[in-house]
């Protein structure tokens, strides 16, 4: 069974940015942004060591971590540095001007 959340706003999601939107209920904040022009949503903390990944940067569709500068390819997934590592993408459902992601 999936856990469907509303996360944000379409309107809300700024492409280059990376914004952190807290979900009621998860420890965790969810990342909504974009890789090149496709809406993507991903945990909010790092897979090597739970740092915030907002505090990371955009680097075309590589999202880059503060912690220790892993790289994490947008559009799968997959870390640059480490191929152990995977940050998940929430498959997302966009409702009018609400964007929905499934956390399970
Ligand atoms: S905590 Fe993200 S690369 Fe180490």
């Amino acid at each position: 069974m999936a856990l469907r959340v509303r996360v944000c706003r379409l309107a809300d999601v700024v492409p280059g940015e990376l914004r952190a939107f807290a979900v009621s209920g998860v420890t965790w904040p969810v990342i909504v942004t974009y890789a090149e022009h496709e809406l993507v949503a991903v945990p909010g903390v790092c897979p090597h060591e739970d740092v915030p990944l907002a505090d990371g940067h955009l680097d075309g569709t590589e999202l880059v971590c503060g912690g220790h500068g892993y790289g994490f390819d947008l559009k799968t997934g997959t870390c640059t540095h480490d191929k152990a590592l995977v940050l998940r993408r929430y498959p997302i459902t966009v409702v009018g001007d609400e964007v929905w992601v499934d956390l399970l």
